[in-house]
């Protein structure tokens, strides 16, 4: 892959946050064909790299009753050498969805000698082993797993860990695109080569996202609620930094990777608001403003990469009513963020009066975070 180097870097305490860098060729050849001397503002990433990090990355899959088409179209873009991990959360009766899911991922596996896993969120064993291994944040008054995209990522994150992954990446189960999916890992692993650090996170930025407009197509660039989310995400960064900044454009990044030193670290919120929580809890655990519990990390540079995809975006379209829901999680754990200032929590206040997400003089509610799985007993995990 051919990729510029990012051309602005936000520093906040031990966080480096790199400006979007846009991809110049998705594959650039194998090493040999590297020639001797590059340019200097575009990085050359042979094959071979690629490869050799993908071999210890996990893809986790989450899915909740999507159509079969779909996610094969996804599992037909993950590069042979990752890990799938498929976490379901789909129904069981009155069709048994997940069994139409085991049935095709059966066949897939079968046709491709690929290994994977998949299992159900509400599988009871996987209730057991977290409530063993000392992890029972994530689990229902029924004593199984909640619902949720996020509580589905905590789940895979620990079966990532067990089996030894140094990366995991998280790709949507409902994308049209298998060469999107494809394009999406590549450059997981591009911004892992380019890291130095062993915290890291990659973050997609959509080079556009298809939609029909007056029986035409148009491609949108930015998506209506990350508009929102980066705009209040910028200006905390811009609060303490006193530089106005445009930096962040992933503020809700459903396609993100990371090192798995990082996502055994973070601590992270439920629903919607878990990718707008990176960035908070990376401000607030790593930015200096509060003392962090981790001071280790501190000596290292936590670092996050935005890179531009080349595919057009095109998931599942399931309504436009959860936009207004989107935006209420995104910002409401910037206004409860411990070093959210009273300034930018009145300006996210008048923004949701504004939209009539919220009356006036209502509050959000505080957000539901989950613990890190720093202190997990893998052991436990594991043998339950
Ligand atoms: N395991 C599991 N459990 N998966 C779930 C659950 C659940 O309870 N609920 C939804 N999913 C799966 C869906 O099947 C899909 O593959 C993926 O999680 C994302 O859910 P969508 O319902 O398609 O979310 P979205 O398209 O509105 O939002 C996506 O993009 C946002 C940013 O643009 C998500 O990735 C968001 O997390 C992201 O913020
Ligand atoms: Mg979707």
């Amino acid at each position: 892959m051919r990729i510029e180097i990012p051309r602005e870097a936000e520093r906040f305490g031990a966080n480096h946050i790199y400006g979007v860098q846009k991809v110049y060729e998705l594959d650039s050849g194998l090493r040999q064909d590297a020639p001797a001397s590059e340019n200097s503002v575009i990085q050359n990433l042979p094959y071979e790299t690629l490869y050799e990090i993908e071999r210890d990355m996990a893809i986790v899959v989450p899915i909740r009753d999507e159509r079969l088409k779909l996610l094969e179209g996804v599992l037909f873009g993950i590069p042979h050498q990752c890990t799938v991990i498929i976490v379901s959360n789909s129904r069981r009766a009155p069709v048994d969805r997940f069994k139409m899911e085991q049935d095709a991922v059966e066949t897939w596996s079968r046709f491709t000698q690929k290994q994977l896993l998949l299992v159900h969120q509400k599988d009871p064993f996987i209730a057991r082993a977290l409530a063993e291994a000392g992890y029972p944040y994530i689990l229902d008054e029924n004593d199984l797993v909640a619902n949720g995209k996020a509580e589905g990522m905590i789940v895979a994150t620990l079966l990532a860990r067990i089996l030894g992954k140094r990366y995991i990446g998280f790709i949507d189960a409902d994308n049209y695109f298998p060469g999107a999916v494809y394009e999406y890992v590549h450059e997981y692993a591009a911004g892992f080569a380019l890291s130095k650090s062993p915290y890291t996170m990659v973050r997609i930025a959509w080079h556009s996202k298809p939609k029909v407009v007056q029986s035409q197509l148009f491609f949108a660039k930015y998506g209506r609620t990350s508009v929102v989310t980066n705009r209040f995400l910028n200006q905390l960064i811009s609060y303490y930094t006193g530089f106005e900044t445009e930096v962040i454009r992933t503020g809700n990044a459903g396609e993100h990777a990371m090192t798995m030193e990082l996502a055994m670290l973070l601590d992270y919120a439920t629903g919607y608001a878990i990718e707008p929580y990176h960035y908070i809890d990376l401000l607030e655990k790593y930015g200096g403003v509060i003392e962090s519990a981790h001071p280790e990390v501190m000596q290292h540079q936590v670092n996050v990469f935005q890179i531009e995809s080349r595919n057009p975006h095109l998931h599942e379209s399931k309504g436009e009513e959860h936009i207004d829901d989107m935006i209420l999680a995104s910002l409401q754990v910037i206004y409860h963020s411990k070093i959210c200032p009273e300034p930018i929590k009145r300006e996210v206040l008048r923004e949701l009066y504004r939209r009539g997400i919220l009356s006036k003089g209502e509050e959000p509610a505080p957000p539901r975070i989950y613990p890190a799985l720093l202190h997990v007993d893998l052991e436990a995990f594991r043998d339950a």
